[in-house]
């Protein structure tokens, strides 16, 4: 640690963040670069990384767009690749990309939507941690987050398959806690509803009234709510935290 001792300094780290172009992984990429990171910033839409990194590199750092499907092992291979080739390590990585697509009736999943959910929740964030995870313990340390969801302890009828992708996702964090330690540390942020572009499709009336009756706080999350817990879970602040599960929901019942 560098600086003052209680003021998180990511100076000389390299970030690697899922989903980073926009919403909640946005947020976190530019609150880590402002903290002093290098950034790589990876979707699947690649003007979007492109411009997230613009605005990492006018706050003086260095970043990396990288253009990928992470529901895909191999491209999850070619994105570690790109990270490494650039930059030569990767100390933070972020398991933030998800999603929750909506259904109607339960055999309305068919088995291809059955498999983006998990491939994306679950299969990706076990590959890049599976992979970064290792190189991280074999180079001395490291740091992964995984951002799961409040549907992984409250499942709800519209979030089957997400809700059980997100408990696996939280089963993972301990079980890659206990499988990279002492070297390397997982944790993992259990957002509840957050206002990124997924609101866009919410009733806003019903989930006012919703909230009013079921989160302590009555509203949903501003995205970057999630970012200073994000950068102590990965910073040395964090030294003896491991296997941890934080809810940032504003006290969803
Ligand atoms: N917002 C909420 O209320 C809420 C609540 C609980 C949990 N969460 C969790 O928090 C995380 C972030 O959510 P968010 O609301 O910020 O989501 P968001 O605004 O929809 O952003 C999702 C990000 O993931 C990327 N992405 C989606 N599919 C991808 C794929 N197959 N490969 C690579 N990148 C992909 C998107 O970029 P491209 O479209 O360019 O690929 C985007 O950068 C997710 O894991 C979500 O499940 C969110």
């Amino acid at each position: 640690m560098s600086g003052p001792k209680h003021v998180i300094d990511l100076s000389g780290k390299v970030a690697l963040i899922t989903g980073g172009s926009r919403g909640l992984g946005r947020e976190i990429a530019l609150g880590m670069a402002a903290a002093g990171a290098d950034i790589i910033v990876a979707s699947r839409k690649l003007d979007s990384c492109e411009a997230v990194c613009s605005e990492i590199e006018a706050l003086g750092r260095q970043a990396l767009p990288v253009a990928v499907n992470i529901s895909h092992w191999d491209q999850c291979d070619a994105l570690i690749e790109a990270a490494y080739a650039r930059f030569g390590r990767v100390d933070i990585l972020v398991n933030n990309a998800g999603k929750s697509p909506l259904y109607d009736t339960l055999t309305s999943v068919d088995e291809r939507l059955y498999d983006v959910v998990l491939d994306l929740n679950l299969k990706a964030p076990f590959r890049l941690s599976a992979v970064i995870g290792e190189r991280m313990k074999a180079e001395g340390g490291g740091a992964i987050l995984n951002i799961s969801s409040r549907a992984a302890i409250r499942p709800q009828a519209h979030l089957v398959t997400y809700a059980a992708a997100k408990a696996g996702l939280n089963a993972m964090t301990e079980a890659m806690a206990d499988a990279l330690g002492p070297e390397v540390r997982v944790n993992c942020i259990m957002p509840g509803p957050f206002l990124t572009d997924v609101s866009k499709a919410w009733d806003m009336e019903k989930f006012q009234q919703r909230a009013d009756e079921q989160i302590a706080l009555q509203r949903g999350g501003q995205p970057d709510e999630v970012v200073a817990a994000a950068l102590y879970l990965c910073s040395d602040h964090a030294g003896y935290t491991t296997a941890a599960i934080l809810r940032i929901d504003g006290g969803c019942r």
